[in-house]
């Protein structure tokens, strides 16, 4: 579904202060997949993110999304993607519902007055449909995002840590939701601190550290390489081998 290959992103390039944020990464993501991307603060997953996404342009390297390319190809690789980035970012005097309506005629889809409506209740914000978004908790921002998101019918959907700063039983419904989400065929990439979240979801686990791939593996393995070990002694272990 997404082919990654030799990328490389710099920022700040041509100055003194050059930050190489992606170390010519390589990966691929398979289709139906829930691929968590792990790896300290800092280390590259959102720049890695918003790359593929389009919204950083990469120094090096190409990635490709169902074969088109996220440069060349710009319109139709974007398509395919919905994406839930790091940073709440919502326009504060509009509805949740004009929300909705503008990303979907930003990507020149019909409106759907029912899809929004089946979107709104499955993330249980139904009810908000008309409020204003400053009006709204941080959790209900985070559906609000979410619902923005997939309002595009997405194939791939990327999570950049959705569940930060998210209360248990909001945690719990995210989960159970990229479960069904996953089910109905969906490609997800999420990064996340939380292992234990990422343990219970993930088909595979690419850790990243100052911007290198360290590996990218089927968590069942990458658990029995390790003697059933928890992913989270896993990666601790790792990342201190690492930067030690
Ligand atoms: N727009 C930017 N300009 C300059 N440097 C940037 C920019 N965005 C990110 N960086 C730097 O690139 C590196 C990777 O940042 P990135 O946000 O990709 O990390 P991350 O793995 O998502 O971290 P976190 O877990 O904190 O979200 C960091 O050193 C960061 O300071
Ligand atoms: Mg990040």
């Amino acid at each position: 579904m997404i082919k990654v290959t030799n990328l490389t992103k710099i920022y700040n390039k041509g100055t003194r202060r050059e930050l190489m944020a992606l170390d010519n990464v390589t990966l691929q993501v398979n289709k139906g997949e829930i691929l968590a991307l792990l790896g300290p603060n800092g280390a590259g997953k959102t720049t890695l993110i918003n790359t593929i996404c389009g919204l950083v342009e990469p120094t090096k390297g190409s990635v490709t999304v169902r074969g088109y390319d996220i440069k060349k190809d710009y319109r139709d690789s974007r398509q395919l993607i919905g994406l839930v980035p790091q940073e709440i970012f919502l326009e504060h005097f509009a509805t949740v519902i004009d929300v909705l309506r503008y990303t979907r005629g930003y990507f020149g889809k019909k409106q759907d007055e029912e899809l929004y409506k089946e979107i709104l209740s499955k993330l249980s914000i139904l009810n908000k449909k008309d409020e204003k978004i400053f009006k709204l908790s941080g959790g209900m921002k985070r559906r609000v995002l979410l619902a923005r998101a997939l309002v595009s019918e997405p194939e791939v959907l990327f999570l950049d840590e959705p569940t930060a700063g998210v209360d248990v039983e909001l945690r719990r419904e995210l989960i159970s939701l990229v479960k069904d989400l996953n089910k109905e065929g969906m490609t997800i990439i999420l990064t996340t601190h939380y292992l234990e979240e990422a343990e219970r979801l993930s088909d595979r686990v690419a850790l990243i550290n100052k911007g290198k791939l360290e590996f990218i593996k089927e968590k069942e393995s990458l658990v029995a390489e390790h003697k059933g070990k928890s992913l989270e002694d896993i990666y601790v272990n790792l990342v201190k081998d690492k930067n030690e």
